[in-house]
């Protein structure tokens, strides 16, 4: 297995040159090695960033199911695959080996196929941190099912709107979720969705919470029973290297959210193999990474990543304060968890928490931590480094992009030499360049500019489903022939990035993405408000917060205010859920534009963030005199 695990840093350099000075052979050869193919390719990349088209293993055929399980049965058949940690920690833990893993996906899939599910099919999974989830990505994947997973804490218009930008033929959900003390009707949410959809032809329904709910006779079925009866064996679906595996929907600055569209064999290599070096995985090592499979860092490093490489990984249904802010900690006792994986949002909510909770329990198992989904400041860097790691595991800082498929930037743990705040050096393969406002390269070190990479690596996403001129206009025309992340980023005087932020009007909040523009398009849905613009102001916990400028028509003026802030926040849970709410509402009688007409949100976010003493200048506005009105009214 050459080059497929590095060991030191002199290895990464060199395996790096050859990857970025012959990457065909170099990626020939990781995955010629290391998968299971049906076919082998024709060629090993095709690609043009001014399509955009980007073709990896072209004319290969296999099934990324084969190579995360079918393979793995008789050398791993009773290892565990996926070990489910419960909300409820009295509940007891279960120990999926690789052979029940085969067992209830091949069932799964039959049950797919007997609902009249095909190939190229889309599929809608809605359901909480529980087995069936990563089983259900893996039953489609397995009949060649295109699946979507939203998020378990979208609301139900936001599930809507996915289900139909995607055409799905088929929703899978529960009865509802467990979330620390309390219970989620998904179920409702689902029901309350589908009034808006005309293509779904069933609904699956997992029994998790076991509370009475409306089946809709002829479209919603107990999977139980019908699992029961289905055959074990299901044969798999030969797949073309570039056939669709998923989509996944992000969040863009304007407009309705974007289905990144993922394709199988090279997403599969390149998760497979970041995650075999990111996380320094071996084979007795129990890993965990505590996203939500309703993010990429789930789909790429809880489900297909680790599979892939016949690991054990733990799924982990609760969250970080129920019973008690110890909560990961027990679990990482519990399960001699190795490489732990989480965002900076949680190190942060924790880290706030007392000492106690961590000190109260045996960490010696880790050898690695990991940090994903926003930029991790150097307070919450220290506290995980000295409390978690004890300072002897190594963190990963890793950057990537739902559109990334798989981890870009990262520290290779005990290869490189780690640095508070910085995502270090690209991983194998990845060719980032820092660009400048005019669309000219940053060369050489202690640089700051727009992080883009000038070459394709294999999980690249191929396309937004539906959409390929946004595609482009969105990655690929700020700078020419270049896939453009709309993150800035720095490199210091060794070479090492350090993201810096985004600079679009995408706000990071709690690690997840927000664009302003739905926010806004559902405040302005209140009766009583007339115009809004949403920025990011930071916070200690969540990263970034949301503020919100309201202009209210003359019905909203004589409202009691707090009143409309809740009603506001309401509208906001109800278009795309809580998560997108707003801590700050103050209401304006006007909202700085350019001569143009376009908000300033720069204006905004400045005075948001208590920066209002240098604002540039603003007399080219629209309407100037707004801008002091707003300082004296901030909250
Ligand atoms: C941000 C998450 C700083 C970044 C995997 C990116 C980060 C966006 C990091 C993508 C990191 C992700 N340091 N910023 N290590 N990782 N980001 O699509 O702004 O949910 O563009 O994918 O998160 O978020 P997404």
């Amino acid at each position: 297995m050459s080059n497929y695990h590095i060991k030191h840093l002199e290895e990464y350099f060199q395996v790096y040159r050859k990857s970025v000075n012959h990457p065909e052979a170099f990626w020939e050869e990781i995955a010629e090695e290391n998968f299971i193919w049906r076919k082998k390719w024709d060629a090993v990349l095709e690609w043009d960033f001014s399509k955009p088209e980007v073709k990896w293993f072209k004319g290969a055929k296999l099934n990324i199911t084969e190579n995360c399980i079918d393979r793995h049965l008789l050398t791993r058949g009773n290892k565990t695959a996926i070990l489910f940690e419960p909300n409820d920690p009295n509940e007891p833990a279960e120990y999926i080996t690789y052979k029940q893993l085969s067992i209830r996906v091949n069932k799964f899939a039959n049950v797919l196929k007997s609902k009249g599910i095909q190939k190229g099919d889309r599929v809608c999974i809605y359901l909480p941190m529980i087995p069936e989830l990563s089983i259900a990505l893996l039953a489609c994947a397995r009949i060649g099912a295109i699946h979507s997973v939203v998020f378990a804490g979208f609301s139900a218009t936001a599930l809507a709107t996915r289900i139909n930008d995607a055409d799905c033929k088929m929703v899978i959900t529960s009865d509802g979720s467990f979330r620390g003390n309390k219970t989620i009707d998904l179920k409702g949410i689902v029901d309350e969705g589908l009034e808006k959809c005309k293509t779904v032809e069933s609904v699956l329904v997992v029994k998790r919470i076991h509370t009475d709910i409306q089946m809709k006779s002829g479209r919603d079925y107990w999977i139980a029973p019908l699992l029961e009866k289905a055959s074990a064996t299901c044969e798999i679906e030969i797949m073309d290297a570039e056939d669709p595996l998923f989509i996944l929907y992000t969040s863009g600055s304007t407009g309705q959210p974007k289905g990144m569209l993922h394709t199988t064999a090279g997403y599969m290599v390149y998760t497979a193999y970041t995650f075999k070096n990111v996380f320094n995985y071996k084979e007795d090592d129990v890993y965990w990474c505590s996203a939500d499979i309703g993010w990429i860092t789930g789909h790429s490093y809880i489900v297909y990543g680790p599979l892939a490489n016949g690991a054990t990984s733990v799924m982990f249904e609760g969250v970080p304060s129920y019973p008690d802010f110890g909560r990961f900690w027990q679990v990482i006792e519990k399960h001699k968890v190795n490489q732990f994986y989480t965002a900076p949002t949680a190190i942060r909510a924790l880290a706030k928490e007392k000492l106690a909770f961590v000190e109260k329990h045996d960490l010696s198992s880790l050898k690695v931590l990991g940090s994903v989904g926003e930029p991790i400041n150097e307070e919450a860097w220290h506290w995980y480094n000295d409390n978690i790691g004890k300072k002897k595991s190594p963190i990963v800082d890793t950057f990537f992009q739902t559109e990334n498929g798989g981890i870009m930037l990262t520290p290779i743990p005990y290869v490189t030499p780690t640095k508070p705040t910085y995502a270090t050096l690209p991983f194998i393969g990845i060719q980032p360049v820092l660009m400048d406002e005019n669309g000219q390269e940053l060369k050489g070190n202690k640089v700051e500019g727009r992080l883009c990479f000038q070459f394709p690596w294999p999980s690249i996403a191929r396309t937004i489903w539906g959409n390929h001129q946004r595609y482009k206009e969105t990655y690929f025309t700020a700078f020419k022939g270049k896939y453009f992340t709309g993150d800035g980023a720095l490199r210091d005087e060794v070479g090492y990035y350090r993201i810096t932020g985004r600079v679009d009007d995408v706000i990071i909040v709690s690690g997840h993405n927000l664009g302003t523009a739905p926010i806004e398009d559902a405040i302005n849905e209140h009766p009583a408000v007339a115009e809004s613009a949403i920025v990011g102001f930071p916070h200690d916990i969540k990263g970034n917060a949301l503020y919100g400028y309201v202009i209210l028509k003359e019905v909203g003026e004589s409202r009691n205010h707090d009143n409309l802030r809740k009603e506001i926040n309401q509208i906001i849970t109800e278009h795309i859920g809580p998560i997108a709410k707003l801590d700050k509402i103050q209401f304006t009688d006007g909202l700085p534009k350019t001569r143009s007409g376009k908000i300033m949100r720069r204006i905004l976010r400045k005075i948001a963030t208590n920066e209002s003493k240098n604002l540039g200048d603003i007399s080219t506005l629209l309407n100037p005199e707004v801008v002091q009105s707003i300082i004296d009214h901030k909250l």
